[in-house]
């Protein structure tokens, strides 16, 4: 008998039986092809293509400059190095926000140009309606509340959100507004943790946390953060596994020296 060697790939359905049995979700960002190609093939769930490549990739302080062509550009890398994970697309800030048509609009050149599974946004009942069209059109759409980057410049500073109980109440509503607008599921980033965890248990798409503490159905982190290539930063919520930064300063000044004392290349590194 043959081995059945098909990838059984990752898809909105797959996430909610995970939740149902209780799995953890596992999701990192990813911008390019080579990253993401690594990502799949360590197992990861969700790939994000995160409008957080505005800071990362391209060095800008906030989320707002990336615009849907340079989204594009990194989700369509992405999704050639991806065989199993779902990738999921964020929708750049001004490319959703006017209307229903324009996000639905963004959401095609997304899907279309670039390959990819679904789309997030962010906010709650005030993006209800561009949910709902764009789930209509067929595509799935991940939500996303409390700390948002793209509002950054309303709340002024990027602290735990939602600790008061006004925030709390707003954003359980919203979180039930976007599963009723038919997300499949939400990412909740920097709020207290037993707010998160009430949420999770409220509703039945899969939550995914970033700074949100464990009761989360799931967990994302920036690659930039998770690998220590970004040395900066440094909030409470964030484990670090590799120090990668560290590693390639030693690579590459090995590499320096090695050409400055003609060591490299050898007679077996030539034609
Ligand atoms: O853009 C991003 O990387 C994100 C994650 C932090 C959830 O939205």
């Amino acid at each position: 008998m043959s081995e059945n060697k098909e990838i059984k790939k990752v898809t909105t359905h797959t996430l909610v039986k995970m939740k149902q049995a209780g799995e953890k979700i596992s999701m990192i960002t990813a911008y390019d092809y080579s990253f993401a190609k690594i990502f799949d093939a360590a197992g990861i769930d969700i790939l994000l293509v995160g409008d957080s490549a505005s800071n990362v990739m391209a060095g800008h302080e906030t989320t707002l400059p990336i615009t849907l062509d340079q989204m594009i550009y990194h989700a369509s890398s992405v999704v050639r190095g991806t065989s199993r994970a779902l990738v999921v697309v964020d929708l750049p800030f001004g490319s959703y926000q006017g209307n229903t048509k324009e996000a639905l609009n963004s959401t095609i050149r997304i899907m279309k140009e670039t390959g990819a599974h679904a789309i997030k946004l962010e906010g709650g009942a005030e993006v209800m309606d561009s949910v709902k069209r764009i789930v209509d059109a067929g595509v799935p759409v991940m939500g996303h509340l409390g700390l948002t980057p793209q509002s950054i410049y309303k709340f002024g500073t990027y602290t735990v959100r939602a600790k008061e109980e006004e925030e709390a109440e707003k954003l359980i509503k919203d979180a039930s507004i976007l599963q009723e607008a038919g997300c499949f599921a939400v990412v909740l980033e920097k709020i207290p943790a037993l707010l998160a965890g009430q949420v999770s248990a409220q509703l039945s798409i899969p939550i995914i946390g970033i700074g949100a503490g464990g009761a989360c159905d799931g967990q994302v982190l920036v690659m930039h953060d998770l690998l220590g290539i970004n040395t900066e930063f440094k909030p409470r919520f964030l484990r670090t596994y590799l120090n990668l930064n560290e590693l390639i300063i030693g690579a590459v000044k090995k590499y320096i020296a090695d050409v400055k004392s003609h060591d490299f290349p050898n007679t077996s590194e030539q034609y």
